[in-house]
């Protein structure tokens, strides 16, 4: 089977090209607006770009009802910063939640019954329950091509440099993230997600 990506007539069939790259991690951005209201969403189509500085990015996919944006960045371009929260398996359901389409300004933390913890050196706060939050310093949007005929479709996509993290005590083993402790939550395609549940080591080839 090989589908043609640059035409979209694929005789009917659903072209599962999130079903392909995977498993994702998810962002789950934290973000407030100009009022200083809470927006909790998750995305899919985010990951680390560079250690160093440490940079990641989310990307918003299609516009939003007759908002011309999704909210996480709208409130990342106004207000400079934006929170990632790490998805342990134990927050599935409540990140499930986090994705509901609400009105502006509505806060799905609240939503979902998650408390709030501050940040250190930004105003949006971390989901409490969180394992690991990275607050980050927004610094560039970009626009992705648009196809034809499928504007309400682009994606854009938000970078920011991660200026602080917070890490729960209890996922820290002689000195390293224990990946196990916390299990984080992918995505695979269509409605299916997995979580970490082994873990093994394997040296390269010129390592020391
Ligand atoms: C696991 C998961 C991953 C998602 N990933 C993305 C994504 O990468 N980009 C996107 O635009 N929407 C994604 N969504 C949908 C958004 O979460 C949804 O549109 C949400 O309402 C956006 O909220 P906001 O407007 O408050 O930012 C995802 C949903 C789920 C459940």
């Amino acid at each position: 089977m090989f589908y043609d990506m640059t035409g979209r007539d694929h005789g009917g069939m659903q072209i599962p090209f999130t079903a392909l790259v995977v498993p994702r991690p998810i962002g789950w951005i934290s973000t407030v607006d100009g009022q200083g209201r809470v927006n909790l969403a998750p995305y899919s189509f985010y990951n680390a770009v560079s250690g160093s500085p440490p940079m990641v990015y989310f990307s918003t996919t299609g516009t939003y009802g007759d908002n011309p944006t999704k909210h996480s960045r709208r409130n990342a371009e106004e207000t400079g910063e934006f929170v990632v929260n790490m998805v342990s398996a134990e927050l599935a359901e409540q990140m499930n939640v986090t994705t509901t389409m609400v009105d502006y300004g509505v806060d799905e933390m609240k939503l979902a019954g998650l408390a709030p913890a501050p940040s250190r050196f930004v105003k949006p706060p971390r989901v409490a329950r969180s394992p690991i939050a990275l607050e980050c310093k927004y610094w560039k949007t970009v626009e992705m091509p648009v196809e034809e005929g499928r504007e309400a479709h682009r994606a854009t996509v938000v970078f920011g440099r991660v200026v602080g993290i917070h890490v729960d005590d209890g996922i820290v083993k002689d000195g390293r993230i224990d990946t196990m402790a916390f299990k984080p939550v992918a995505r695979l395609g269509y409605s299916e997600y997995t979580t970490t549940e082994n873990v093994w080591k394997m040296r390269r080839p010129d390592d020391p």
